[in-house]
Parts: C-alpha cells; structure tokens; sequence
C-alpha cells in the first residue's frame, strides 16, 4: 500500500431490511473516525440508499450504487441511471460485478458503457474483473483479465483510470468462503498494474485496486499487506459491522 489511500467498500449485495440496515450503519460510524487512514464506502441495494444518505450525512464513511443504467433517463423499466444515484449523494458504483456479468448477461462492452456512464455523472466506477474456475484452471487467468481491461481501457484511455478503481474478484473465491491466498492475489494484482502502467506509469502507480472474494476479518491483513493490494471489495464479511471494522482496520 503506502502512496496510495486504501479503501474498503462493502458490496451489501441484495440484502438488508431498513431496519437491519440502520443498525449495520450506526454500528460501521461507530467504528470508522475522520482521521481514518482508510476510506470506507458502502453499496446497498437501490431501495436502501435513502436511508443510507440519511445515516450517514456528515460522517466520513461514503456510499455507492450496486449498478446503473447506461442511460440518463427516459423508458427504461426498472433502471436506475447515474444521474439519480448522484442525486442521493453516492460517490461511487460498481460497475461489471461477476453477479452481473453471470447472471445478468452483461459482457465487456456493456461493462465498459456503464464505467463511461458512471464517470459522465461524476461517480467513481469500481470496475470488477475477475476469472471462473475453469478460466484460470486453464492457466486463462491473465488473458481474461487482460481482456476484460482493455476493453475499457480501448474505449476510455488510460486517463479515465485516475479517476476510477479496480476491484479484482475471482470469481471461484466471490462467496464460496475460498479465498486467493495473498500470493495468488498479489501475482494478478501486480500484473494489472503492469498491464495498465504499459500505457501510462504515473496513473498506473495512483490507481487504487482492490481484492474481493471471501474477504474477512481473520484474512485482511495478509492480503492488504500486498504491495499492490491497496482494499478490500466486501461481501458477505460487509453484513457485519463488527466483522466489516476488523477489515477496515487492517486496511488502516
Ligand atoms: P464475498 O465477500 O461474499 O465473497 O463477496 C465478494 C464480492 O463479490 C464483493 O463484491
């Protein structure tokens, strides 16, 4: 870590009642102070954001979107667009999730329409990357992520990284309880790094990539002790205040 600021974000995923949530909340400001050396954001689902705002109003922790539309407004049933998640204050949003990618058919090209989409608005994308099982038992792991790089990379330019973040989840350790040892997460994250520095060094060394996949608690602090692991993207461990401050502070 070091030159960069780490941050951790909570993926809630689809999950939480109001009520659930304003507790998760209170316990998470409780933990996290203003001089925090990590940034800390959280990603409900859409219909908790409100109160999410409302929560944490003048505290440090930050809040993002799950996803967005590619489009502004207009007819589109069930979409929720940059400019609205703006609107209730959201910084950031997660852009390409497996989730997505898997069960919802998005493909590179449409991953890289909603990361331009998000920085039209002003939000940050978190842009996820990761390889299957299968890809890297069949030794695909680079060429996968590398693919799923460059076609943002292609479409938006290097410069558009400094203001965004990567989030490496692969996939076989996203909420399986399997985690990529430090070294396994470290080989992938040093090779985007050196992917994206091919193009330019200085945005490159800046830019903030974080590791996903059965992060926790007990296994945060060798995995963020990588020189190129610079946070945490958090599922399941994010449901838990107490479990969510553990990583947060070793992410300090
Ligand atoms: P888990 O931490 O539950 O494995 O989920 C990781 C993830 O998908 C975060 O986006």
């Amino acid at each position: 870590m070091g030159k960069r600021r780490p941050l951790v974000a909570g993926n809630w995923k689809m999950n939480g009642t109001r009520a659930e949530s304003a507790a998760l909340l209170d316990g998470i400001k409780k933990g996290v102070s203003a001089s925090s050396k990590a940034e800390v954001v959280v990603c409900p689902p859409f219909i908790l954001i409100a109160l999410v705002a409302e929560k944490l109003a003048g505290s440090p922790v930050a809040w993002g979107g799950q996803n967005l539309s590619v489009h502004k407004s207009g007819a589109y049933t069930g979409e929720i667009s940059g400019p609205m998640l703006k609107d209730y204050g959201c910084t950031y949003v997660i852009v390409g999730h497996s989730e997505r990618r898997t069960l919802y058919g998005e493909n590179d090209v449409f991953v890289a329409e909603k990361y331009g989409a998000a920085q039209a608005t002003g939000l940050m994308p978190i842009l996820c990357i990761g390889e299957s099982l299968h890809e890297r038992e069949s030794g695909q792991t680079e060429a996968v992520v590398a693919r799923q790089l460059d076609v943002v990379l292609d479409k938006h330019g290097i410069g558009s990284f400094k203001t965004a973040v990567i989030a490496y989840e692969p996939v076989w350790a996203i909420g399986t309880g399997k985690t990529a040892t430090p070294a396994q997460a470290q080989e992938v994250h040093r090779f985007i790094r050196q992917r994206l520095a091919s193009r330019d060094k200085t945005v490159s060394e800046s830019l903030r990539i974080l590791y996903g996949g059965s992060m926790k608690g007990s296994n945060a602090r060798e995995l963020l002790a990588q020189a190129d692991i610079d946070g945490g993207l958090i599922g399941g461990a994010s449901l838990q205040a107490d479990e969510f401050l553990t990583i947060c502070r070793a992410a300090d």
